[in-house]
C-alpha cells in the first residue's frame, strides 16, 4: 500500500501570472530539523538535473543541503537513498523524458520505504501534472517546487517521520534568499544568479509561470559570491537570468545590469560570462563594458526567436526583425570580434512557409556562431497555445531541418577559419569519445579537442587548431 498523500499547496497559474506581490530578502539560511540529520547522516543522495542553468544552480544549493546533513553523492540513482528528480516545463519532450524517469524509478523503490524519491523543478509548478504524477506514480514520495527549495529539510523530515507522501508547491515567490549552501558541481567554472524569474511574458513560454516575477538579488550579494569564487582561484563564472539585462529594474537603487558586469569584471576573475539577454533590454552601456575589459568574453547569447517580424509581435518578444539587426550591427560596430549564439523557434503556430524564409535569412545576415534551434511546443496555459494552428508537425519538422543545415553551413565556415590559429582554452576535463584528449571551451565558446593530459583540468591553455568540424575543432597545444 502506498503512503497517504496529503496536499499541503497546489500551484495555481493564475495566481503565478500575477506580478503585483512584494518580496523581501531573507539572510537567514535553511534550518535542519535535528531528526531528520539523525536520520540521513552517512546516508547518500542523488539528484538528476533536466533543464537550464537555472535548474543546475538548484541542484547545486539542494545538494549544499544534502552535504551539510552529512550525506554523501552516490554514483548513480540506483544506489541513492534520497533521490531528487530535478525538472524542466520548457518543451513537451523535456517533459516525456522526466515521465520516463519517474517511471523507471519504480523498480528501486523498496518495501520498507527507507528510499525516498522526490521530484522538482518547473514541471511541477503546474497543477495537471503534480495531478498525473500523484495519481499514476504512487512511488513518488515527495513534490515540491521551485520556490520552496529551501524547505526541503523539513519537508523530507515529514515524510520520513510521518511516513506519508507531501505535495507542496507555491505558485509565486515571496522572497530572495541568501547565505543558501552549495555543492558547487566544478571547482573551476560556476554560476552565479543575479536575477530570477522572467516577466516578459513572451506567448510560447512557460517560464514566468514556474519561475515567477522577476526578482534581483543585491549587488552586494552578487559581488561578494564573485570575490569568493576569484579567492577559491575560479577560472570562469557565468551571471546568469532569464534575463539579465533587466537586472536592477525592480530594484530601484540604481543597479543596472552595466554596473553589475563591471564591477564582476573588476574583480578579476580570468573569464566572466552572461546568460541569457534579451534583445529588448540590450543598451548600449552594457555593451561599452564588454567592449572595455579584456575578461569579459566577446561572446554573447542573443535569442531571436524567429527573422519573421509578423511573428515576432506574435510571440511578444517587443522587437521586429529590423530592430534585431540594427542590434547586432550596434554590437558589432563596439565589439567587431564577438561571437553571436541564438535560440530559435520553428513552426510557432500558423507560421507561413515565407515567414519561415524570413528566419532563414535573418540567420544568414548574422552569421550566427551558434544556435539553438526548437520545433514549437505548445504550453499549457500560455496564450500561444490556444491558438489554433494549420502548420502540420510534419512541414514543421522538414523546416526545422532546413534551418539547421542553413545555420551549418555558417557555423562551419566560421569553424574552418579557426584553423591555423591558436586560441586560449579552458580545460574542462578528458574527452568523452576519446581517453587520450582533453577538452575545453575558447573564450568564445568553441568546443576544442586536444591530446593533453588530466592534470590540465582547470586551467587556461594555448591551442593550435590544426582540424575543424562543424560543433568542434581539434588542436595541438602550445607550449608557452
Ligand atoms: N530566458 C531565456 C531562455 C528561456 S528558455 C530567453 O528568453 O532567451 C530557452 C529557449 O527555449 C527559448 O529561448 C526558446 O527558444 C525556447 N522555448 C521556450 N518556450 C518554448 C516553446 N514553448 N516551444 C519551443 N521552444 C521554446
Ligand atoms: Fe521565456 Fe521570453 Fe522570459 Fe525568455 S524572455 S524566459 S523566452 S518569457
Ligand atoms: Fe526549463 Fe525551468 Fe529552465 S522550464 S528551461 S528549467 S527555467
Amino acid at each position: 500500500m502506498a503512503n497517504k498523500c496529503e496536499f499541503r499547496e497546489l500551484p495555481d497559474l493564475n495566481k503565478a501570472r500575477n506580478r503585483t506581490q512584494s518580496f523581501s530578502f531573507d539572510y537567514e539560511g535553511v534550518t535542519y530539523p535535528d531528526s531528520l540529520v539523525k536520520y540521513l547522516n552517512g546516508k547518500t543522495y542523488f539528484i538528476h538535473t533536466y533543464g537550464c542553468q537555472a535548474n543546475y544552480r538548484d541542484e547545486e544549493v539542494m545538494a549544499g543541503m544534502f552535504e551539510h546533513m552529512g550525506m554523501s553523492k552516490a554514483s548513480g540513482i540506483e544506489n541513492a537513498d534520497v533521490v531528487v528528480l530535478n525538472t524542466c516545463a520548457v518543451r513537451e519532450n523535456a517533459e516525456q523524458k522526466v515521465f520516463g524517469m519517474i517511471g523507471e524509478l519504480k523498480k528501486y523503490k523498496t518495501t520498507d520505504n527507507s528510499r525516498v524519491f522526490c521530484v522538482c523543478g518547473c514541471m511541477v509548478q503546474q497543477k495537471h501534472i503534480i495531478e498525473f504524477i500523484t495519481e499514476k506514480f504512487k512511488h513518488i514520495d515527495l513534490i515540491f517546487g521551485t520556490h520552496n527549495i529551501t524547505s526541503l529539510p523539513s519537508m523530507l523530515d515529514e515524510v520520513i517521520r510521518k511516513r506519508i507522501r507531501l505535495v507542496d508547491v507555491e505558485s509565486s515567490p515571496t522572497k530572495i534568499e541568501e547565505n543558501l549552501p552549495s555543492k558547487r558541481l566544478s571547482s573551476f567554472k560556476a554560476f552565479i544568479n543575479i536575477s530570477y524569474g522572467c516577466d516578459k511574458f513572451c506567448t510560447y513560454c512557460i517560464v514566468p509561470y514556474t519561475r515567477g516575477k522577476e526578482r534581483s538579488r543585491l549587488m552586494k550579494d552578487i559581488l561578494e559570491e564573485a570575490q569568493e569564487l576569484k579567492n577559491l582561484g575560479y577560472q570562469e563564472v557565468t551571471l546568469l537570468g532569464q534575463n539579465v539585462n533587466a537586472y536592477g529594474k525592480d530594484l530601484k537603487d540604481g543597479s543596472t545590469f552595466a554596473k553589475l558586469l563591471e564591477e564582476v569584471a573588476k574583480i578579476g576573475i580570468p573569464r566572466v560570462r552572461f546568460l541569457t539577454s534579451h534583445p529588448w533590454d540590450f543598451t548600449e552601456e552594457i555593451v561599452d563594458v564588454i567592449a572595455k575589459y579584456d575578461n569579459v568574453m566577446k561572446y554573447i547569447h542573443l535569442p531571436v526567436q524567429s527573422g519573421s517580424s509578423e511573428i515576432l509581435r506574435l510571440m511578444g518578444r517587443r522587437y521586429d526583425a529590423e530592430k534585431y539587426l540594427k542590434l547586432v550591427d550596434m554590437i558589432r560596430s563596439k565589439v567587431p570580434d564577438v561571437a553571436l549564439s541564438t535560440d530559435i523557434i520553428v513552426g510557432f503556430p500558423n507560421e507561413t512557409y515565407e515567414q519561415f524564409l524570413e528566419t532563414v535569412e535573418l540567420c544568414k545576415k548574422v552569421q550566427y556562431d551558434s544556435a539553438f534551434t526548437f520545433i514549437y511546443s505548445p504550453r499549457n496555459g500560455t496564450p500561444a497555445a490556444k491558438i489554433k494552428d494549420n502548420v502540420s508537425s510534419k512541414d514543421k519538422s522538414i523546416r526545422f531541418r532546413e534551418l539547421v543545415k542553413a545555420l551549418e553551413v555558417g557555423i562551419s565556415e566560421k569553424s574552418n577559419a579557426m584553423v591555423g590559429n591558436t586560441y586560449k582554452v579552458l580545460v574542462e576535463g578528458v574527452s568523452e569519445k576519446n581517453p587520450e584528449m582533453m577538452s575545453g571551451y575558447t573564450e568564445k565558446n568553441k568546443l576544442v579537442h586536444f591530446k593533453g593530459d588530466p592534470s590540465l583540468v582547470g586551467k587556461i591553455v594555448s591551442v593550435k587548431i590544426t582540424e575543424s568540424h562543424t560543433y568542434s575543432l581539434i588542436g595541438e597545444l602550445v607550449n608557452e
